[in-house]
């Protein structure tokens, strides 16, 4: 491993920067928009007038992503003060037209999440290999389905349980996974993303089969996996064959599930 910058869930606001390192790093990421926003588009679909809650929002990128598939109330919550001051700070300078619903940012631990309310959705983009422990895990879990109301979605992007360490790898999209082989729950792994200065975020193993059951204990149903799928705009620009490694193996998945 070869990054400068290590970073664990507690640990973004002591980084000198990130709030300016990360956001604008991100835009960069070929995965995200090609890849990431396509798939949940695909799968989201239509979020007019549903009430939505972003867990690990960050600085606001998919909570606002969110808005522009048509949810009409949103709460994003993250942990660290410096991404939510970036997120406030892009909702007060963006544009203020009454068709525009503003977002509300929270700071709260994941973890240890109050209900705050009964959303249609709850989304969470790359949160739970934050969780140090089975506990933590299943605590997300409760704070995830807590603010759901009975019917209603959830949607989880992150991590790639079957994400194969013997690659290919992925830099090229603007990732690599420091995977052990046979990696097993609660072990530690790294995800390097690949900017100018790499951050390395340091994060932990959850299997699909874990995270399944406690999805279920926690009241959810009707759990899916969806594989990454690259948008037109994505394969028209680098061509199909650039993103064969990628779709081969890729770093992320997005799950999908109905609360009882
Ligand atoms: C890699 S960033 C992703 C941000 C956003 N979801 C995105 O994809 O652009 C991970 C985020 O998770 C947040 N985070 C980590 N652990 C958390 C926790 N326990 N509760 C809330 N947020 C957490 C970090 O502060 C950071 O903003």
């Amino acid at each position: 491993m070869s990054g400068e910058i290590i970073v664990n869930a507690n640990q973004y606001d002591a980084i000198e920067g990130i709030e300016f390192i990360y956001p604008s790093g991100a835009e960069r990421i070929l995965a995200r928009p090609f890849a990431e926003r396509y798939t949940l588009e695909k799968v989201v679909g239509s979020l007019n007038g549903q009430s939505l809650l972003d867990l690990a929002c960050g600085h606001g990128e998919y909570t606002r992503f969110f808005r522009d598939l048509g949810a009409s109330e949103l709460v994003g919550v993250d942990i660290s003060e410096k991404l939510l001051s970036v997120a406030k700070q892009i909702e007060l300078t963006s544009d203020k037209s009454d068709e525009i619903t503003p977002i509300t940012y929270l700071l709260h631990n994941a973890a240890e999440m109050p209900k705050i309310g009964n959303f249609d959705v709850v989304a969470a983009t790359h949160l739970l290999h934050y969780a140090e422990n089975i506990d933590e895990l299943n605590k997300m879990c409760l704070g995830m389905s807590n603010n759901i109301k009975s019917g209603g979605k959830l949607y989880v992007l992150g991590a790639n349980p079957e994400y194969n360490p013997r690659g290919p790898v992925l830099d090229k999209y603007g990732y690599r996974m420091h995977i052990p082989p046979h990696v097993k729950d609660g072990q530690e792994i790294f995800l390097e993303v690949k900017l100018d200065e790499p951050i390395l975020i340091q994060g932990y193993h959850w299997s699909a089969e874990t995270r399944e059951k406690l999805l279920r204990e926690a009241g959810f149903t009707n759990i899916q996996w969806h594989h990454m799928q690259v948008s037109p705009e994505g394969l028209a620009k680098y061509g199909e064959a650039f993103w064969q490694e990628y779709l081969s193996n890729p770093h992320d998945v997005l799950m999908s599930a109905d609360r009882i």
